[in-house]
């Protein structure tokens, strides 16, 4: 199992690019089960749970060709994925493909609206709190589903076709509002989604559809009005930026000291997460190709923070932000309030001298002088890279072991930092 080493104590300077967001690529990937037509995906990072992802929809008959290399074209350009789903050959999501990805379960919606029947696992994926799939099924069963769960699998049928209906979700869930909206497109009549997530990777999903010939009303705010349509068609659709790579670059930064400019970030997706960091003392401009980040001296100020829905400041950056703030002059308040559990980084962070104490959903971090370099275990994706930005300033050298977690959703992390001045490094076993 690979492991990532870090000597800690180089600032960073230099350029990163910014690859396409992993919670747009994946339901993207997901929506070229709507139509037997081809969808071109652009900008598609190269991760993990893409691959996954790739073999879950193989499985249901989707065909798929990466571009090759171009002349000129840069390494982190992202790749271009043809998908077409010709036929849907199997209707099932089975248990072993399903479990180590949350994400594959959106597969339910699609499969439901195109095939009226799906068999889907009960998902898997970051072990971050219980994680239910309640909504999703509610909101599945509003538009004249039949549900029921056997042996671990939701099997749904929709005889006739689904209809359109009213979905009020009574908490905000981003992976719900994607598989009731993609279903949606597909049914028969009207379909309103009210208190519909807005992260922007809803939004980019929401576009896509567009393209594709859905008829969406009110994409990018909390009410969503779908009319049916018989059928989608093929498109060409670009990923947008990934806002949470972006948010761990700045903080990364942040933490080493140096000056860095993310081309291709789009600042507006993350604006909680920017103002939090400028809050700090961190210094955060826009420029023509992204974001330029910089400090250059003086020690960082403390933040209190909750995590909430977007356009709040997001869950999925809660660990780096407490792995910077390991590093403040003073005590910082961190309160999680989407997921319960998704605090393993800090025992992690205490190995590397950090000073957090927890209480419920609140973490309490007292800014220590400085971290000192350790093995440490990755235990979730966002995780594992709060240890990399410590291990990135820590004295001496820090081993992060289960590195897959990473793998999963940041694209090359390794070099990208090391092009910055890093001295980080994949050793495989
Ligand atoms: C997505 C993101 C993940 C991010 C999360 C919150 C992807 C692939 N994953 O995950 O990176 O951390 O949004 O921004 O885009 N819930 C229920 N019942 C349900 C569904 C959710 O109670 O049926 C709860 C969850 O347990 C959690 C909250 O709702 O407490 C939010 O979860 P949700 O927004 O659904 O997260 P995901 O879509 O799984």
């Amino acid at each position: 199992m690979d492991k990532i080493e870090i000597i800690g104590g180089k600032q960073l300077n230099g350029k990163i690019q910014i690859s396409g967001a992993k919670n747009a690529a994946l339901p993207l990937m997901i929506t070229s089960l709507l139509t037997p037509d081809t969808l071109t995906l652009k900008n598609v990072p190269s991760l993990r749970d893409v691959n996954q992802l790739k073999r879950i929809l193989g499985n249901h008959g989707t065909d798929l060709t990466v571009e090759g290399k171009r002349a000129n074209g840069s390494q982190y350009a992202g790749e271009t994925y043809h998908l077409t789903a010709r036929d849907i050959v199997d209707t099932t999501a089975p248990y072993e493909m399903v479990s180590t990805m949350r994400a594959s379960f959106w597969v339910l919606g699609p499969i439901l609206a195109r095939c009226h029947e799906a068999k889907v696992s009960l998902p898997g994926g970051c072990a971050i709190g219980t994680r239910p799939v309640d909504l999703h099924l509610a909101g599945l069963e509003a538009l004249g589903a039949k549900i029921e769960l056997e042996d671990g699998y939701v099997l749904a049928t929709a005889n006739g076709g689904l209809k359109g209906g009213r979905v009020t979700f009574p908490k905000v869930s981003v992976g719900a509002t994607i598989n009731v909206l993609m279903a949606a497109t597909l049914a028969k009549g009207e379909t309103i989604i009210e208190n519909a997530a807005i992260e922007p990777e809803i939004g980019d999903v929401a576009n896509c559809l567009v393209k594709m010939g859905a008829k969406i009303e009110g994409i990018g705010t909390k009410t969503l009005h779908i009319q049916g349509v018989t059928n989608l068609e093929g498109t060409v659709h670009s990923v947008l930026p990934d806002r949470i790579e972006t948010g761990t670059f700045l903080m990364a930064v942040a933490a080493t000291g140096g000056e860095v400019e993310l081309l291709g970030a789009a600042p507006e997706t993350l604006t909680a997460s920017i103002d939090a960091l400028r809050s700090a003392g961190v210094s955060i401009e826009e420029t023509a190709d992204g974001l330029l980040v910089k400090r250059q001296n003086g020690q960082l100020k403390p933040v209190h923070i909750e995590t909430q829905p977007h356009p709040g400041f997001p869950t999925d950056l809660q660990a780096q932000l407490m792995a910077l703030m390991t590093m403040a002059d003073g005590r910082s308040v961190i309160r999680e309030t989407i997921f319960e559990n998704r605090f393993m980084h800090v025992q992690e962070l205490a190995r590397l001298g950090a000073n957090i104490s927890l209480n419920g959903d609140t973490a309490i971090i007292e800014g220590v002088k400085e971290l000192h370099g350790a093995p440490v275990m990755a235990t979730d994706l966002r995780a594992s890279v709060s240890l990399v930005i410590a291990g990135l300033v820590a004295k001496g050298t820090t081993t992060i072991n289960r590195v897959y977690h990473l793998d999963r959703g940041f694209e090359k992390i390794e070099e990208k930092l090391g092009n910055c001045g890093a001295e980080i490094n994949r050793i495989s076993e």
